[in-house]
């Protein structure tokens, strides 16, 4: 495992990290006893960095990440994030009150003083325009519940906002092969400012290893069968926001460009950590098989200049139509 400089915190995280949604709910079934196995596996790889929520699985993947800690010596950061306990996403429901008591929650599920990372959870546009939110995350700092905060956003253009507030550490946003727009401009400007980048949804929910079908089932409470139009959040955080077949049929053409040997989802994550600005790939996974595979990712030779070429003119031909102007 190799790692890489977060932001201005002086930490170096793993640049496989490790996504934590799956293992918390609104993915189908998954066992406490697999997400713990999985855990260990990552920790055992050298995954030093975890992201959670407090929303996922109502506090399920915050509680068994707490009960790593307990189970493990290694030291090992845990970001989480706060604002999607609102009833409905309203830039006032970020106040001082509300943001405490959902940190005040975080702790208590991660059994620890102090959150290492906190980040906004994907809030409506206007809250980067509010400085006084920041400011709310900035007292949170001083009195020692948080050590540093960050922002999820969903649009480049919310994350160039965000990165304006001098305190702001980390930025978590969609980036893959099937969403290249952050790489445009946003990465030079996080680069500028020392800005951790946390690339989530690195798989495209699964589309980008390679085993999703046609006939692929999902259960009734994955997202992958329940949010594929957005019916309950941005459909952007399903499959990257791409339609099915269209996923489908440009996964053929990568698997094509795939190193023999490498699979598909190695490859997936190897593009994502050719780009320095980013600090880490966090890719969701609910077995250990799933950790072993994508941490192998940051042990691969670098991708030739004629591969990323290639990528990125399937991207412009068939994905960057349907998805580049949307976030
Ligand atoms: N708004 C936000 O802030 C937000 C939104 C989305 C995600 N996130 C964060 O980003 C993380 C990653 O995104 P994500 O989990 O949505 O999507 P992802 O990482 O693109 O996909 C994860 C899923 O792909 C499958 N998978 C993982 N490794 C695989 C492998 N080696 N081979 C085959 N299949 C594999 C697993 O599902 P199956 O086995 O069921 O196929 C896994 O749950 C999340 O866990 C979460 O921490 C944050």
């Amino acid at each position: 495992m190799k790692y890489r400089e977060l932001g201005r915190t002086g930490w170096q995280a793993s640049e496989i990290s490790f996504g934590a949604w799956a293992i918390g709910g609104s993915w189908g079934d998954v066992s406490d006893k697999d997400s713990l196995a999985a855990l260990h596996a990552a920790l055992d790889g050298g995954v030093n960095f975890f992201d959670t929520a407090d929303v996922y699985g109502d506090g399920r993947s915050e509680r068994l990440l707490a009960k790593l800690k307990k189970e493990r010596k290694e030291t090992f950061y845990v970001a989480t994030k706060a604002g999607r306990r609102l009833p409905k996403q309203t830039p006032e429901g970020y106040s001082r009150g509300n943001l405490t008591s959902f940190v005040e929650r975080s702790l208590r599920n991660l059994d620890t003083d102090t959150i290492d990372l906190l980040q906004l959870h994907c809030p409506p546009t206007e809250v980067y325009y509010m400085p006084e939110v920041f400011g709310i995350l900035d007292d949170l700092v001083k009195t020692g519940k948080l050590q540093h905060y960050g922002v999820s956003v969903e649009k480049v253009e919310e994350a160039l906002k965000a990165i304006e507030f001098p305190n702001v550490q980390t930025v978590q946003i969609i980036f893959n092969i099937f969403r290249q727009r952050p790489a445009d401009l946003f990465f030079a400007e996080a680069t500028k400012r020392k800005v951790g980048i946390l690339a989530r949804v690195p798989l495209a929910s699964g589309l980008l290893s390679g085993k999703i079908t046609r006939d692929s089932k999902f259960a009734k409470d994955d997202h992958r069968n329940f949010n594929r139009h957005g019916q309950a959040f941005d459909h952007g955080e399903t499959f990257s926001g791409i339609d099915f077949e269209t996923g489908l049929r440009a996964v053929e053409e990568l698997k094509k460009l795939a190193p023999k040997n490498v699979p598909l989802a190695q490859l997936a994550l190897r593009w994502i950590l050719e780009f320095p600005a980013v600090t880490c790939a966090i890719p969701g996974a609910k077995r250990p098989a799933q950790v072993v595979e994508n941490i192998a990712a940051s042990g691969l030779p670098p991708l030739s200049a004629a591969a990323m070429k290639k990528i990125r003119a399937l991207y412009d031909a068939e994905i960057r139509p349907v998805v580049h102007p949307y976030w």
